[in-house]
């Protein structure tokens, strides 16, 4: 909170602020349901985040347990949701508090709620992509850095552009090749994406399989592309130029890996630009890292 005030000097008003130490609360904490989906909503909505009521359906039919709602004063001060891969590893995501609330350890709290029930269910590591505000509560607890990630946005003018109609495709070759670069299955979780959005599915044949593959999500705000996957640039090129003709949207987001060899600088050549910093950060050994030299963009930090 500030408080703030005005003097009358000669030469007009001279005004003070002074930010007041915020007291901390120790929120109603319990799980989420389907009835929680529009606070959820909402405070996504106050982040500028993309997800959709669909994401929140994912979250809670892949997590039923593992999704939690912070309240204070008898309203929803905050969320976060965890999903499990293969017992392998966890992903902790939408960790958000309601800006009234910020700065009184209700982040804290709902972190610590996640690592406490992913803990119980015995999950050797714990991942998740960082903000820059996340960044610092996250340390706090223990995660560590593995590698950085950045938001591109392309914003374009579609307005003459025909739909591209194309044959939708079974995603079973990726599914499989997913496993390898992600370091867990996630196919139940890619296959209701790509049930949703099937025209955004795009694979790069190779020989008998795959030289890469890329699936779309289609958020309140954006097309959001990822997991974009390449073994080479030349299919890095192909399936990031077939996904920008098969969606219909003026703005994209996709959230790639500072060090893939080649993704920043198609994105660049693409008219993508910067939007901001994330850091995948884990929690326990990280004996299944996959192989992030293959990914150009994950599919988004609050899913890995
Ligand atoms: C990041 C966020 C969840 C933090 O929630 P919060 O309730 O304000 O965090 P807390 O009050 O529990 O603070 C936790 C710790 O982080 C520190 N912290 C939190 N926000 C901070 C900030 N802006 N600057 C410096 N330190 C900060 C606190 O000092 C506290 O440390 P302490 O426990 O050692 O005192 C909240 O700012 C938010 O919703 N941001 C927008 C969405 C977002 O970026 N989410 C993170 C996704 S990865």
């Amino acid at each position: 909170m500030t408080l703030s005030w005005r003097t009358i000097s000669t030469d007009g008003f001279d005004e003070f602020k002074i930010e007041l130490p915020r007291v901390p609360v120790i929120p109603h904490i319990r799980a989420m349901t389907p009835a929680d989906i529009p606070a959820g909503m909402r405070l996504k909505e106050i982040a500028g985040w993309n997800q959709t009521s669909e994401d929140w359906v994912r979250f809670l039919e892949f997590s039923p347990d593992g999704c939690f709602l912070a309240e204070c004063e008898n309203r929803v001060a905050g969320t976060a949701t965890t999903i499990i891969y293969e017992n392998r590893f966890a992903w902790i995501g939408m960790i958000l508090v309601d800006p009234e609330f910020r700065r009184r350890g209700i982040g804290r709290a709902l972190l610590e709620k996640a690592v406490a029930h992913l803990e119980a269910e015995a999950v050797p590591c714990i991942k998740l992509d960082a903000t820059p505000a996340g960044k610092i509560l996250y340390q706090r607890l223990g995660f560590e850095a593995e590698y950085e990630i950045e938001r591109w946005v392309l914003k374009r003018d579609t307005g003459n552009a025909r739909p591209v109609q194309r044959p939708s495709q079974d995603p079973g070759a990726a599914l499989a090749m997913d496993r390898e670069i992600f370091g867990a299955d996630r196919t139940a979780l890619l296959r209701s994406i790509a049930g949703t959005a099937p025209e955004l599915l795009v694979l790069a044949p190779q020989d008998k399989g795959l030289a890469g593959y890329a699936f779309g999500r289609s958020g309140s705000l954006a097309d959001h592309l990822g997991p974009w996957i390449a073994r080479d640039a030349v299919a890095a090129r192909q399936l990031l130029a077939d996904f920008l003709e098969r969606s219909q949207r003026d703005t994209i987001f996709v959230d790639v890996l500072t060090n893939n060899s080649w993704a920043r600088a198609l994105l660049n050549q693409r008219g993508f630009e910067f939007s901001r910093p994330l850091t995948r950060m884990h929690r326990g050994a990280n004996i299944y890292p996959g192989q992030p030299d293959l990914v150009c963009a994950i599919l988004g930090p609050e899913f890995g």
